[in-house]
């Protein structure tokens, strides 16, 4: 295979909902097909139990879990299915966030009895903002739940999605008859006594044959009549441009847990969703058809073994072929490096790979050189955007309880911050430091970490930030910015690579900063230009 068929043929892709929806359970039997793994339940859920949210044991045992899932390849009808996680748990929502940045496409899925929830929401918000093409795989039929229209108007209505249904459910719950695949023209009936026989479902072009009638009954074949013409008029039809372009989400109902439904949305997932998509540097458009390499880390991951404190960065291949010893410039740092033991991803196995393609996702070794964002290249110095770090929600000074271990805390801290854990404010008035996260349960995770794997202790003190704001004068040198950097001087403070932050402590101060300081733009991410 050339090089050019191996990046047709590469879907990366992530799968987001609430969690419950049905994340863990779709990836799983996505996984069946490629016969990655043998039986269901061979993926662990990686979510934090809502009980356990303060159980060490549990958040170590969960970032097992996620290093193992992090990324599940696997080949189905000759294509390479790489499909990344996201944490499904609020609190860890930036990593999802950040990992959205290395999809080229993401399945949304949704519980047919809840419909639109909150996470889903956020998540499918930033998917929007990024015009990353969007698949929606409704859950759980065979469950009593919303009306289908009703659900479709919800999704329109509460994600400003524009839906195309691709199939449609035969009743639901203790009535569920199957499904109607309008994208291939096929009826697939459930069969309540024979759940794991995957079915292919039978052709059926045209819905008007009376044989529909003796398949599923008379209401049931008048109800899905009727529904298919609504259909037809209501919704705009399917074409793939306007999908890739972000403007329509086609729509698969099924259940996860049962199978059903499933191959109709992989089988039409390989054919419609993008391969490797070029992606923006801060100079130009990188194509992955290049031939010189890069890629950027989104995520790091720590390693389970506090004896051997390597960290594992996640790099997602944007152009070129990444090949096994092979110096690559390391381009924050100015410098070359070359990885002897790069691992690739396969099922639920991670093993050293000799080469890799675009849309694919290498575990590099690492002993502290990367944080998240940094690029590789062959020796272009070129950086990719879109890695910003958003506002925190919660803030909290951070102090040594143990003096004599200060060296371990500040590598500790560093390091936890490198992994994208929270962010790192200094003050700009008395160098306190400040630790900014998206959930509470991130100092849980901080503190423990900080003592079993650096040997180092903290302790928090509250204060009162409200939001953090990137400031961003329009003139450096002019008086405005001058008298505001000294009325502000105590909220002032600098996050991890330098930047100015304003840490105003009240929606109103913020408010009132604008209106003194027109000429100081302030931003709730790290990345505005
Ligand atoms: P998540 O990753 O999105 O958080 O959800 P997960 O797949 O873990 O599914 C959440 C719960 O919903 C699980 O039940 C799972 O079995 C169930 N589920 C998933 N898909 C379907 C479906 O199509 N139909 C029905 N009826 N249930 C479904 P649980 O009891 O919380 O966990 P478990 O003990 O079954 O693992």
């Amino acid at each position: 295979m050339n090089f050019k068929q191996e990046i047709a043929r590469r879907r990366t892709f992530g799968i987001i909902s609430h969690p419950d929806a049905g994340k863990t359970t779709l990836t799983e039997k996505l996984l069946l097909y490629g016969g990655a793994i043998q039986e269901a339940g061979a993926v662990k859920s990686n979510k934090i139990k809502k009980s356990a949210t303060s159980d060490f044991m549990e958040i170590e045992r969960q970032r097992g879990i996620s290093v193992a899932t992090s990324v599940l390849a696997f080949i189905y009808k000759n294509k390479k299915i790489n499909i990344l996680d996201t944490p499904g748990h609020k609190d860890f929502a930036e990593d999802t966030f950040r990992t959205l940045t290395a999809v080229d496409s993401v399945i949304v899925v949704i519980d047919v009895a809840k419909g639109v929830e909150e996470q889903t929401e956020k998540l499918v918000e930033v998917c929007r903002m990024r015009q990353i093409p969007m698949i929606v795989f409704i859950n759980k039929l065979d469950r009593e739940g919303k009306d289908a229209f009703d659900l479709l108007d919800e999704i329109e209505q509460k994600l400003g999605l524009n839906v195309v249904p691709l199939t449609y459910p035969i009743g639901m719950g203790y009535d569920f008859r199957g499904i109607y695949n309008i994208w291939e023209q096929k009826l697939n009936l459930y069969d309540e006594q024979n759940k794991p026989k995957i079915s292919e479902g039978i052709d059926f072009t045209d819905l008007n044959q009376p044989v529909l009638t003796d398949k599923i009954g008379q209401d049931a074949a008048d109800k899905l009549r009727e529904e298919m013409e609504l259909i037809r008029e209501v919704y705009p039809s399917f074409d793939r441009e306007h999908y890739l372009n972000g403007t329509i989400q086609p729509v698969f109902f099924g259940s996860a847990l049962h199978n059903f439904g499933v191959k109709e949305l992989l089988d039409c997932f390989i054919d419609i969703a993008p391969p490797p998509l070029p992606k923006m540097s801060d100079i130009r458009m990188v194509h992955p058809e290049e031939n010189e390499l890069s890629g950027f880390v989104f995520k790091i991951h720590a390693n389970m073994d506090p004896n051997h404190r390597n960290r594992l960065a996640f790099v997602k291949i944007v152009s070129g072929i990444f090949k096994r010893n092979v110096p690559y410039l390391h381009v924050r740092q100015n410098k070359k490096l070359k990885f002897s033991s790069p691992n690739t991803f396969f099922a639920d196995k991670k093993e050293i790979i000799e080469e890799s393609f675009p849309g694919d996702i290498v575990g590099l070794p690492d002993s502290g050189n990367f944080k998240i964002g940094d690029t590789i290249t062959e020796g272009e110095i070129i950086q990719f955007k879109g890695i910003p770090s958003f506002s925190p929600e919660h803030f909290r000074y951070i102090n040594n309880a143990d003096p004599m271990k200060a060296k371990q805390l500040h590598k500790g801290i560093d390091q936890l911050m490198d992994e994208g854990v929270a962010q790192l404010f200094t003050l700009e008035a008395n160098g306190r430091k400040i630790i900014g996260t998206v959930g509470a349960l991130q100092y849980e995770v901080i503190q423990y970490r900080l003592e079993h794997e650096y040997g180092a202790k903290c302790t928090y003190e509250p204060i009162q930030v409200h939001k953090a704001c990137w400031v961003h004068p329009n003139d450096p040198k002019n008086e405005e910015y001058e008298e505001f950097k000294r009325i502000k001087q105590r909220y002032l403070a600098t996050d991890k690579d330098g930047q100015l932050v304003f840490l105003a402590d009240s929606a109103f101060s913020i408010q009132m900063s604008e209106q003194k300081y027109p000429s100081v733009k302030l931003h709730f991410t790290s990345e505005f230009n």
